[in-house]
């Protein structure tokens, strides 16, 4: 009896978190369709480009029944014991609607870059050897690129959107997959680098899990690495740097494991290589590496239009090579064995351990 009452609260527990914050970005995900068709309805069609597919599209009913699949998974590895209830550490209710009010704020301007196709605000003299030129874009046409923290404050805000309010759920499924190789071990002694850790999302849930693991996250965003210092302020043995991922900043063969999330469908196919190359480098013998990042062409064939929509309305300019990439060979060519893949809704989670 006792144990079926805490599986109950567990239950009720997680419902109470993340139920409301589905409702709130799903919310939003659906008012930026009305604005969106409104905008189509309003402009004359020679104007407007259509996004088009012949590749099959996942109705809504099936999207979201996918959805919930990934949300049963999440509670069954919490229940499993593998991490605890989840926190997602969204901030307050004034918070939420402020970022809320930025994101509606800024769509006229993605509109109007989106419009003119203008993807390279952020390359200027200011920027041009400052960083790689094919980081040096409005990625996704956001303002900014990666390069402010206006960008920094809406980026949470815009992926959950997006993503329906299952983003953090995509990124914890890479938690069993660490728990796999870590449980047993004293987390104080191994090392972890999330390689684009953004503003810092998947951290604070492997923190959640293991506190006392000493954790490098490198970014080459000045603003997303501000933000990730301040969103992780209260974790412990964090340590965030600003530094490109062909390059890292650590030792030969001195990591436990590696993580990327949603890092690799932006990297050219060149600069993938140079990424698993030098992730080959730092990781110890047997360390694991992996990667969270959108379904590719075929995971889901009922998916495979949603898939070569995506990069029509958002700039994502490596994406469709991106889908073809067959990372299995890729990482093999560096020394790594390809473990599995495990489909996360819209997004996989790809596993290596080094030979
Ligand atoms: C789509 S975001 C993903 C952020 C985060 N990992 C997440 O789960 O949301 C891509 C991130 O990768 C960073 N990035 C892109 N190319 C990079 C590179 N070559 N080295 C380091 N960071 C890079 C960007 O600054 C951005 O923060």
């Amino acid at each position: 009896m006792p144990t079926q009452l805490a599986r109950a609260v567990t239950r009720v527990t997680y419902g109470a978190r993340q139920l409301p914050r589905v409702a709130w970005y799903l919310g939003h995900s659906l008012v930026l369709r009305e604005i969106a068709q409104a905008v189509r309805e309003r402009e004359p069609p020679s104007t407007a480009r259509r996004a088009h597919t012949a590749a099959p599209v996942p109705s809504r009913e099936r999207i979201y029944a996918d959805m919930a699949k990934l949300f049963f998974q999440d509670l069954a590895n919490v229940e499993a014991g593998i991490y605890p209830m989840p926190a997602d550490n969204d901030g307050s209710v004034s918070d939420l609607i402020h970022r809320s009010r930025l994101f509606f704020d800024d769509l006229p301007s993605i509109h109007q870059r989106r419009k003119r196709r203008a993807h390279s605000e952020v390359l200027n003299e200011a920027t041009r050897r400052t960083r790689p030129r094919y980081y040096l874009q409005n990625f996704h046409y956001q303002s900014g690129g990666w390069l402010t923290e206006q960008s920094a404050e809406l980026y949470d805000t815009q992926v959950e959107i997006l993503f329906n309010g299952s983003a953090n759920a995509i990124r914890r499924q890479a938690l069993p997959q660490l728990h796999e190789v870590f449980a047993g071990r004293d987390q104080r002694k191994l090392r972890l680098i999330d390689i684009g850790c953004g503003t810092g999302r998947f951290i604070d849930s492997l923190k959640q899990v293991w506190p006392k693991l000493p954790v490098l996250g490198i970014d080459m965003s000045e603003s997303y690495i501000k933000h990730a210092r301040r969103h992780l302020q209260r974790r412990s043995r964090v340590h965030l740097s600003v530094a490109n991922a062909e390059s890292l900043p650590v030792a030969d063969d001195s990591q436990d494991a590696l993580i990327s999330t949603f890092l690799f469908h932006e990297l050219p196919p060149k600069v993938r290589r140079t990424v698993v190359r030098e992730c080959a480098r730092v990781l110890k013998p047997g360390g694991r590496f992996i990667l969270v990042d959108s379904l590719q062409r075929g995971d889901r064939p009922d998916y495979d239009g949603l898939l070569e929509l995506f990069p029509q309305s958002y700039h994502e300019p490596y994406y469709r090579s991106y889908l073809d990439e067959n990372f299995a060979a890729l990482a093999g060519k560096y020394g790594f064995v390809h473990i599995r893949d495990v489909n996360a809704f819209i997004s996989k989670i790809m596993v290596f351990d080094k030979r």
